[in-house]
């Protein structure tokens, strides 16, 4: 039973949503004055092509602007690589050498980061990595990681928010090299890509971009893959969604409509152990998780987005949407479907760091706008990091409002929760943390294997907006054994040939 509610809300409220339901109103939140799309078919990513020549895969992909019909008849000028709006969806193995063109047809100077990659810094995109209008960059390396649903997106200085917001993000998904895997698998049919994000539109169809919150911009349009409204027909008894949250600051508790336990295979780095029965996932902006849903024949159920619990001290739930009950996806299972395998009791995955292997503990803590007090600087290193090393970082969010924290080149562990130590068998591997207000987590992290005291890499606050505002530090990797003091200090800036 969905119910609708017209873009006047309830109690006068403007209020709109994706699929028509808003149960907890969404005041706080800049309302779309364009009337709510009738559901139309989700959208599922294309594939990138590749070739493989000489034992490197080779992917291109170029961003450009485009116009996409979000709403019929509506003309919404977008970014997107290779696509309007998005981007395909790249996929390779552990162990395969991949490269990537990326070229930017954009008007001005954008950087292609791949979030949760492990990899050489000079092939992380960040913001020392800009290309230039017209230019090709093409970093390459080796895939050394076990499968997980990972995502690409720019990340040049202090406007990535506005870079992410006009439509640039697509997912990079990795295999484990011999293809098995014990999970719903068939791309598009029943592993299905949802790429979550929210905008407000402006009465001419444009996004709103005027009007943003202390978090950046929040919408009241929930876009999935691209689509408003979305539904997925379905035929299999079991379904698994790998989620991406791509918003640049809403955060979502997904659940099921009818009150059923999702069961969570997978997180930002990796699947887990053994599946895991939850109720809902809350997942902040840069945060995956992949989600099984066991569907009955003929019975639409809608996956939603709940009101979550942010922690936040200061009132400041309503304008981050907080409050909102928001329909993500309508799923329609046909009368008779295929059955699924038995759930299997363990899961492929790479067992976490023991704390004893942690070689030593750095504090962050989160401010306004700042790291440990200071805003990002492009020309400074924050820490020095040995290349393969294990430590724990205690993040302490020590602000009124809701943070993250995304650590590039790395993947962990969260050990401690506020004080509260995390089991073992509870943990997953992850590379964006949420630190609720006034609260501490222990995170193990493990770091990758290049070094390269020149060029750092990012650890940032992924709600985009405070990222861009300064919530951003760096780091270099430093081969075993370095002093510290022969680190040069000013980083490396390396650009894209102009091609
Ligand atoms: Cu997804 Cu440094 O970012
Ligand atoms: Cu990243
Ligand atoms: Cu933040």
């Amino acid at each position: 039973m969905t119910r609708r509610i017209g873009r006047r809300g309830f109690l006068g409220l403007a209020c709109a949503a994706a699929g028509g339901v808003v149960l907890g109103g969404c005041a706080g939140v800049p309302a779309s004055p364009l009337p709510v799309p009738a559901p139309r078919p989700l959208a599922i990513p294309p594939l990138a092509p590749s070739t493989t020549r000489d034992g490197v895969r080779t992917f291109a992909l170029t961003a450009a602007p485009g116009t996409s019909a979000f709403h019929p008849g509506v003309r919404t000028p977008t970014w997107g690589y290779d696509v309007a709006f998005g981007g395909p969806t790249i996929r390779a193995s552990r162990g395969e050498r991949v490269r990537v063109h990326v070229t930017n047809g954009l008007p001005e100077t954008t950087s292609t980061h791949w979030h949760g990659m492990t990899l050489p810094a000079e092939h992380d995109g960040g913001p020392h990595a800009p290309i230039e209008p017209g230019a090709t960059w093409s970093p390459e390396w080796t895939i050394e990681q076990p499968a997980a649903t990972l995502w690409y997106h720019p990340h040049p200085h202090g406007v990535t928010e506005r870079h992410v917001h006009r439509g640039l993000a697509g997912l990079f998904l990795v295999d484990e090299p011999d293809g098995a895997s014990p999970l719903p698998h068939r791309y598009g049919v029943d592993d299905i890509p949802l790429v979550v994000t929210d905008r407000t539109f402006t009465a001419d169809g444009e996004f709103e971009t005027r009007r943003r919150s202390a978090h950046g911009l929040v919408g009241d349009t929930l876009l999935v893959n691209g689509t408003v409204a979305p539904y997925l027909a379905s035929s299999s008894s079991r379904i698994r969604l790998r989620v991406l949250n791509a918003s640049p600051a809403r955060c979502y508790r997904f659940a099921r409509s009818d009150d059923r336990p999702m069961v969570l295979v997978g997180t930002d780095s990796g699947l887990l152990a053994a599946p895991r029965t939850v109720g809902s996932a809350l997942l902040t902006p840069g945060e995956r998780a992949e989600l099984l849903l066991d569907l009955d024949p003929g019975r639409p159920v809608t996956l939603r987005s709940l009101p979550q619990d942010l922690g936040a001290v200061s009132g400041t739930e309503r304008s981050i949407g907080a409050m909102d009950t928001l329909d993500v996806l309508r799923i329609r299972p046909a009368g008779v479907l295929e059955p699924s395998a038995p759930l299997p009791g363990a899961l492929p995955h790479e067992p976490g760091p023991d704390e004893s292997a942690a070689s030593r503990v750095r504090r962050f803590e989160l401010g306004n706008d700042v790291i440990n007090g200071r805003a990002m600087d492009m020309t400074r290193i924050d820490e020095i990091v040995q290349a393969g090393a294990t430590e724990i970082w205690e993040l302490a969010n020590v602000h009124s409002r809701p943070h993250n924290m995304h650590v590039h080149d790395a993947r962990g562990q969260v050990v401690e929760a506020d004080g509260r130590a995390v089991a073992p068998a509870q943990r997953s591997w992850k590379d964006t943390f949420y630190v609720p207000p006034r609260t501490v987590l222990r995170v193990l992290l493990r770091f990758g294997r290049h070094p390269d005291p020149a060029r750092p890499f990012m650890y940032h606050c992924h709600l985009l907006y405070h990222e861009d505002q300064g919530m951003m530090g760096q780091f270099v990797l430093v081969p075993e054994g370095t002093d510290p003091g022969s680190v040069p200090r000013t980083p490396l800036t390396h650009g894209a040939d102009h091609g």
